[in-house]
């Protein structure tokens, strides 16, 4: 982790929710990711860990919708604030916590779902830091990932991180998101879902 980039992530948290799938703001956008993540938990009131969790905007959909005890980690002060203000809406309220999701100051073991959008590809090793997200898990945790290899250049392509999360688990089931309702319209880049249940 750098100063650098964390100092650049807070000057991306004023307007960070306005992008569709960062604020959910629009209820058609809303409703995809929902249905796109609530049927991936087994079961109400888990122990969620949103590793890199901006806002939280996650964090509360699974709090509100599933009432899933989330707790969020992000380095960045000034999306962790924007996400503690908006936890208060939650019932229950997830925890978030300033921190290098690198090296999550979360008990090991102890999380039925290890969630993670678009941070494993900022990770400056994510071989070690996916490793890290691995152990927070119980027995039957279940990691879900999403990442993309953008037209911007950044990213992971979907290839890559099957790699990277077969090399650790059995269970790797890759689904494309290229569906225009996840994001601001249409997209031509590669967007996806990885979910691993052992
Ligand atoms: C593209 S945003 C995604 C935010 C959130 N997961 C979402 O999908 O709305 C990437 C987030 O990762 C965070 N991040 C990047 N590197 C990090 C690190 N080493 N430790 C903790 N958070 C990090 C940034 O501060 C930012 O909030």
């Amino acid at each position: 982790m750098t100063d650098e980039a964390r100092t650049l992530w807070d000057a991306e948290a004023e307007a960070f929710d306005d992008a569709a799938d960062h604020g959910l703001r629009d209820p058609d956008v809303y409703r995809a990711w929902k249905d796109l993540l609530l049927p991936l938990m087994n079961g109400r009131g888990l122990q969620v860990a949103d590793l890199g969790c901006g806002t939280g905007t996650l964090s509360l959909l699974l709090a509100s919708e599933g009432g899933h005890f989330v707790r969020g980690v992000d380095f960045s002060s000034e999306m962790i604030r924007r996400a503690r203000e908006k936890a208060d809406r939650a019932i229950p309220k997830p925890v978030f916590v300033v921190a290098d999701a690198a090296h999550p100051p979360l008990p090991a073991g102890s999380f039925d779902v290890v969630l993670s959008r678009h941070v494993l590809w900022a990770m400056p090793d994510p071989a070690a830091a996916l490793q890290k997200w691995i152990e927070l898990l119980t027995a039957t945790g279940r990691l879900i990932l999403i990442e993309g290899r953008w037209h911007t250049g950044a990213g992971l392509t979907a290839d890559e991180c099957v790699q990277l999360v077969s090399d650790r688990r059995n269970d790797v089931q890759l689904r494309m998101l290229d569906d225009a309702s996840y994001w601001d319209g249409p997209i031509s880049d590669e967007r996806y879902m990885i979910v691993s249940r052992n």
